[in-house]
């Protein structure tokens, strides 16, 4: 897919940029002339031309190291577009998801993106211009059983990134949420399952991740993520959250109008097998 438009400049920053969205919006920004530098912890640290004069650096950082993630922000030549997609997924009944694992949820999904957020936002007041675009997930609109902590991560991020949108709009910096639904990447295998004491719960969890890994590995393709990323750089005012797909954005009309009642029940149904 091409760019209609790039409203916001060529340098692009992207965290979770080795799997997934992550590497999806790396290649398809650079592939359409930006000059991307990409971050994860595990990768092979390279450039790659494209045709156009486009280009990939991968680097190793980790977003939960705040100091360094600022340090390496600060030296980046620019930022005009920051796309932070680093997350992982941790799966458990919500009483005994241990705090172990819920702050790990917290340390990647939520202040990782802090963490890589914040600088990029300074430098793009200080010149006037810029697009945030972080990485939610339907979990940040909906919560969803045996996800619990990792829908809560998702929907701190709904809201950093809606307070972002309108302390910033005044400096020129837009903000948006792109919410994917179930997509076919290296998340399902990354997933950690909280194991400890769920005796209560018999196989319900076990079922539930089967479930959700079933749905993701049918999912949409990481690069849908991508277009809706490369077009949201060519809007002026971008839309405050993009669920990606038409069944995605059909469901998110429903859901809001569906009673609670009604929404939980679906909602056990799908993730609460018997
Ligand atoms: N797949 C889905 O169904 C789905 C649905 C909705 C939302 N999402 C969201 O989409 C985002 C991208 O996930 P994905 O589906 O593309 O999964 P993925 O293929 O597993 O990619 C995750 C990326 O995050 C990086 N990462 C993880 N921890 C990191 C850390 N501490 N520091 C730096 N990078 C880190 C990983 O690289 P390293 O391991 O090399 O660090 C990898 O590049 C996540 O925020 C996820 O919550 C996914």
């Amino acid at each position: 897919m091409k760019f209609k438009k790039n409203l916001y400049g060529k340098n692009v920053f992207v965290t979770g940029a080795s799997s997934g969205i992550g590497r999806a919006c790396a290649l398809m920004f650079a592939k359409n002339g930006c000059s991307v530098t990409g971050v994860s912890r595990n990768t092979e640290e390279r450039t790659e031309s494209f045709k156009g004069g486009g280009s990939l650096t991968l680097k190793r950082l980790d977003v939960t190291d705040e100091a360094a993630v600022k340090e390496f922000v600060d030296e980046l030549p620019g930022v005009d577009i920051a796309i932070l997609c680093a997350g992982m997924g941790v799966a458990g009944a919500a009483e005994t998801t241990d705090s172990e694992l819920t702050r790990k949820q917290m340390e990647v999904n939520y202040f990782g993106t802090i963490n890589a957020a914040q600088p990029c936002l300074t430098r793009m007041r200080s010149q006037g211009k810029g697009l945030l675009l972080v990485i939610g997930s339907i979990a940040g609109r909906v919560s969803i059983p045996m996800q619990s902590q990792y829908s809560a991560s998702k929907y701190a991020l709904e809201a950093f990134t809606d307070a972002v949108r309108m302390e910033m709009k005044q400096y020129g910096v837009r903000a948006s949420i792109i919410e994917p639904g179930d997509t076919k990447t290296g998340f399902t295998a990354a997933r950690e399952m909280q194991t400890r004491d769920r005796s209560a719960y018999g196989n319900t969890l076990e079922k539930s991740v089967a479930k959700m890994a079933a749905d993701e590995q049918g999912g949409r393709s990481p690069e849908s993520v991508a277009k809706v990323a490369l077009a949201l750089a060519g809007r002026k005012d971008p839309p405050a959250r993009v669920p990606v797909g038409l069944e995605y954005k059909a469901l998110m009309q429903i859901l809001r109008i569906m009673p609670d009642r009604a929404k939980e029940a679906i909602l056990s149904k799908m993730y609460l097998p018997k």
